[in-house]
């Protein structure tokens, strides 16, 4: 049996007090001007990721791939998808992120392939292929039992060449691998040696609480869920029994954890993308945390923004994630609505949550463009290229912006549009003259990158100095975290405190006004102390007392007394 020792905070793995950016790659700084962002692009942006202060970035697949779902059906596991660069391109981009003293994590997609993968084209051309088990293969004049995909429906698709059913969790193009035959674990474990032999810092994996279905194929029980969420993955009138958090992919987390730990110099990490209750998301970590080292906790993106609601948030995460497990603050990805959307468009309220996602205690992770507050980017499902909403295109327009309100997005290239560098062609994106894989936001003449550099008063300003002050705080990095009761705060505000472990170790106190009307509250007298706020580059504080302005966050640095 694995055990971790409880580690004393200053010599927290660097994974733990990282803060993580994701980059979609077709969408982020094209090179060549053929319209889709690429490696070497990515490469020409380092300098701006390294200035704003993140320290690892997380890039969208970018493999070999028929591209019908953007890179998430992978063809060739080894090697680069022509219009993203080639293998020279990705190994100087890993030497160059880490030339920087920064972190590369690469997405993993375990469930499935490409239909187009060798493997599959040699599983589906007869059943007496030897590598027709290593998809999930089964005899039926109907879909073989009830489960349903992802996204509602049968996940079953009859093949008439063997006159059988394979079974895909989201797209009839994406088979799911079978992880119950040890040669395709074997397999897909030498995918994840062979990157991490590359120097790849981690791994976010894909659909990671699907890889493990029920052995006996048994129907899944009926459920009154319509739809699904991210706290509770069960929906279209079924209960996701067998097919979601099966208890063996519970028990891979750690299989995989012990191969990734192979590499120890530095250690690597891995984040599931896993939907479910906290109690649940909690086991892939392990009680010791000898599971994945992190997984995604989507909730805070479909949190209404007010203090009781964070603070009830905050509260759920410190008990599920405790010391040694550790939670993860994300607002975006790119199969989510902009949270700006959410917001309003509202850059103030935007500030108060990145100062609440860069202090509280978890591992932030930041969607290209959130840092210059990129909009939601409304668009025809008609002409939509994400093939899930291609496959809702009967959906009225209407619908689609009510589900977006609940957290759903069916067209997914909304939120994906090219980053936006500055207010010129193209927003600087491509080069004059291409034209980008998808359109630019409209918004771009004032959110830009040029337009907020250099700005104190800018998000992009305030980001930075939130990540700058992060890095530089022990207690931000991976101090406990203890909320202030809300009877000593006054109403709309939410505190917490952060502290070192150890004798005279470092406190930061953060206080976070959810209103548009200014409040006062008192700062407690912390030893040395130094105030930072979210709105002032300086801000200054009136005797032991601080009135913070609409939505103003600030942190209170010092030593208890
Ligand atoms: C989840 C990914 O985030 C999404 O973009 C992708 O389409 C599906 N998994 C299938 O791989």
């Amino acid at each position: 049996m694995l055990t971790v020792e409880h580690v004393p905070q200053s010599v927290l793995p660097w994974w733990k007090t990282t803060t993580v950016y994701q980059i979609y790659p077709r969408s982020f700084s094209d090179s060549n001007g053929d319209g889709i962002g690429d490696l070497p692009g990515i490469l020409h942006k380092l300098d701006y990721l390294h200035a704003l202060g993140v320290e690892t970035i997380w890039i969208s697949p970018f493999f070999e791939s028929p591209q019908a779902d953007f890179g998430y059906d992978i063809r060739d596991h080894f090697s680069i998808a022509g219009e993203y660069g080639s293998l020279d391109d990705c190994r100087r981009l890993i030497d160059a992120v880490h030339a920087r003293g920064m972190k590369i994590v690469f997405d993993m997609v375990l469930n499935h392939t490409s239909d187009q993968h060798p493997w599959f084209l040699e599983s589906r051309s007869s059943r007496e292929n030897p590598k027709r088990d290593w998809y999930l293969w089964r005899d039926g004049k109907k879909p073989p039992n009830n489960w349903r995909s992802f996204l509602g429906g049968s996940g079953w698709h009859h093949d008439p060449a063997t006159d059988q059913w394979y079974w895909a969790s989201f797209l009839p193009f994406q088979p799911d691998l079978n992880y119950r035959n040890p040669a395709v674990k074997r397999a897909m474990l030498d995918v994840v040696r062979h990157w991490l032999g590359e120097g790849v810092d981690g791994l976010r994996l894909d659909l990671f609480n699907a890889l493990f279905k029920d052995e006996a194929f048994t129907d899944n029980p009926f459920s009154f869920r319509p739809i699904p969420s991210e706290e509770n993955p069960d929906g279209f009138f079924q209960r996701n029994q067998h097919t979601i958090n099966h208890p063996d992919t519970i028990a891979f987390a750690r299989e995989l954890r012990a191969v990734v730990d192979e590499f120890s110099h530095p250690p690597r990490f891995l984040v599931g993308e896993v939907f479910g209750p906290s109690s649940v998301l909690q086991q892939y970590c392990g009680p010791a945390g000898e599971g994945l080292n992190l997984v995604f906790l989507f909730k805070a993106m479909r949190s209404q923004f007010s203090a009781p609601a964070f603070r009830a948030l905050i509260h759920e995460f410190e008990s599920s994630f405790p010391d040694p497990l550790f939670p993860t603050w994300v607002f975006g990805n790119h199969d989510r609505p902009r949270w700006m959307e959410r917001l309003g468009n509202h850059v103030g309220k935007a500030k108060l949550l990145a100062t609440l996602q860069l202090t509280a205690r978890g591992v932030p992770f930041i969607y290209y463009g959130d840092e210059i507050g990129m909009q939601h980017h409304e668009l025809p499902t008609k002409d939509a290229l994400d093939p899930v909403a291609r496959r809702f295109h009967w959906v009225p327009q209407w619908m689609a912006r009510r589900l977006r309100g609940w957290g759903i997005l069916l067209n997914r290239d909304e939120c994906r549009p090219p980053m936006q560098w500055h207010a010129g062609p193209n927003a600087g994106f491509s080069a004059a003259g291409a034209i980008p894989w998808l359109p630019v936001h409209p918004s771009v003449s004032e959110v830009n990158v040029a337009a907020q550099q250099g700005q104190p008063h800018s998000l992009l300003s305030v980001y930075q100095r939130l990540l700058a002050l992060r890095k530089l705080s022990p207690a931000l990095r991976g101090g406990s975290l203890d909320l202030i009761s809300d009877r000593e705060l006054p109403k709309h505000v939410l505190g917490y405190r952060r502290t070192q472990e150890g004798q005279g170790g470092e406190q930061a106190t953060v206080f976070l006004n959810f209103s548009e009307r200014e409040v006062s509250v008192a700062l407690g007298d912390p030893l040395g102390h130094t105030l930072h706020s979210n709105l002032h580059p300086t801000p200054q504080a009136r005797g032991a007392r601080y009135t913070l302005a609409a939505h103003e966050g600030i942190i209170l640095l010092g030593r208890p007394r």
